[in-house]
């Protein structure tokens, strides 16, 4: 029997571990021999590591995807995308999504991992269909959440929607590390059931359940586990590729990596993990176990929000109070998975209704925007009560948000003018405006430094 590892080393473990501020640098050395490794692909790019590379590493994301295409030539490379946000945080119109999408693939990505927050697959399926037309493999993602509407057969019925989109594979997604063991094992015995597509099983090990989480999603027939290196897993990264690999290779369930490269993998970005232990990047925080998100059932890294928020506004105190206000907010907004966006405005809004003594007295604008339905369809029932108070008359959006949009790369594209150099250079614009503008005019600079300095040589 065969199971398949896909690496994470490169986007999500970098992204969880160290706030994705590894420079390409750092791991362009090691790439040929993850190549050689006999991973299922590695997961390289998207997610944040496109902000961040523009906003902290002073380097072009498109650069880094092709230079990493360069020295990986037989492994697929993987990316994370948000759907309609594509790796922004605001919904872009269709033109740019389509767009940006086919540029990913024609920089080298093989695999599109696509979600969104809300589960509102309507966000998804510009980007799902436009991968599929660029030639990618579509891996559909759903995100795995708890409350009283989300069950095992409304996972199973996401997961069917995503296969008759053309999904190629279908991922479940657990970004706050809270799925069970039990419910892995229950989750994908019942998508195997119902969907014809391989099951690909994400999970992050903040509470201390994901390689118990995995090993049982691998007896279940889980096609593909996501593992990280071992000197960059656990905590909130993923469980570590050698412990699963060992393991699953005495259930006889073959993952096909070579031990010894997975060795010198781990080698090579073992001084890399002590430097950034060191310059205190990496803290003992982030690697150990946190289990208050399995007793409230939100993610951790919502609850340290919650407890910055009070503690800026002296009333830690509060608490209590704010973590019993917490589901009551997500009720009321018919329970958003808890996954950014929506877990921040949760959050903020819990907070908020406690200190103000009174609910819904000050309500942010992202509430706002998300009574109107700009996020999308919520997985449940929005309070009406609670949308009359906030949006009086106000009508709300039916529809898919994005068709409200007008199309946006020409305009983008006039707007950044000669700084941007390339399509490419037009889509990061598109996305982080300031942060792409910025990061062009530092490479005019440089360049007419360079300049400056040979014709003085000369
Ligand atoms: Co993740």
């Amino acid at each position: 029997m065969k199971i398949h590892i896909t690496e994470t080393m490169l986007r999500d473990a970098n992204q969880s571990l160290i706030a994705t501020r590894m420079p390409l640098k750092d791991f362009q050395p090691i790439l040929e021999v993850m190549d050689q490794a006999g991973y299922a692909s590695l997961e390289c790019w998207g997610g944040a590591t496109f902000d961040s590379c523009l906003r902290y590493l002073d380097e072009d994301p498109w650069e880094r995807l092709r230079t990493i295409r360069k020295h990986v030539k037989h492994t697929r490379l993987q990316m994370l995308l948000r759907g309609q946000n594509l790796l922004g945080y605001k919904h872009y119109p269709d033109d740019i999504v389509r767009k940006f999408v086919r540029k990913s693939v024609e920089n080298g990505i093989d695999v599109i991992r696509i979600f969104d927050a809300l589960n509102d697959l309507r966000n998804i399926e510009v980007a799902v269909d436009e991968a599929r037309k660029a030639g990618a493999q579509v891996q559909g993602a759903l995100c795995y959440t708890t409350s009283p509407i989300h069950s095992l057969d409304s996972f199973v019925e996401l997961g069917k929607d995503l296969e008759a989109m053309g999904c190629h594979s279908v991922c479940i997604k657990d970004m706050a590390g809270i799925m069970t063991p039990k419910v892995a094992y229950e989750l994908v015995t019942a998508l195997k059931k119902h969907v014809k597509l391989p099951i690909v099983v994400h999970t992050h090990s903040t509470t201390g359940l994901a390689s118990m989480t995995l090993l049982k999603a691998a007896e279940a027939g889980a096609d593909t586990i996501d593992c990280a290196i071992s000197c960059f897993s656990g905590g909130t990264s993923q469980p570590p590729t050698e412990s699963m690999h060992y393991a699953l290779k005495e259930m006889g369930l073959d993952t096909g990596l070579r031990e010894d490269l997975l060795k010198q993998i781990n080698d090579y970005f073992k001084p890399i993990q002590a430097r950034a232990l060191k310059s205190g990047l990496l803290t003992p925080i982030v690697m150990t176990t946190e289990t208050d998100a399995l007793t409230y059932q939100i993610p951790g890294g919502m609850l340290s929000n919650l407890v910055a928020q009070l503690t800026a506004q002296n009333a830690l105190d509060r608490l209590p109070e704010v973590l019993e206000e917490t589901p009551r907010v997500r009720a009321d907004l018919g329970y958003p998975p808890l996954v950014t966006p929506s877990s921040q405005m949760v959050g903020a809004q819990a907070v908020a209704n406690v200190l103000a003594g009174q609910r819904y007295k000050n309500v942010s604008k992202e509430i706002k925007a998300y009574l109107r339905g700009e996020y999308g369809r919520a997985p449940g029932t929005v309070s009406e009560e609670l949308r009359r108070k906030v949006l009086g008359g106000e009508p709300v959006i039916e529809g898919r948000f994005a068709d409200t949009l007008k199309p946006g790369y020409e305009v983008c594209k006039a707007e950044i003018g000669a700084l941007a150099r390339s399509e490419e250079d037009v889509l990061s614009y598109a996305l982080f405006p300031v942060v792409a503008k910025n990061f062009f005019q530092k490479r005019l600079d440089k360049e007419s430094r360079t300049v400056t300095y040979s014709i003085r040589k000369a």
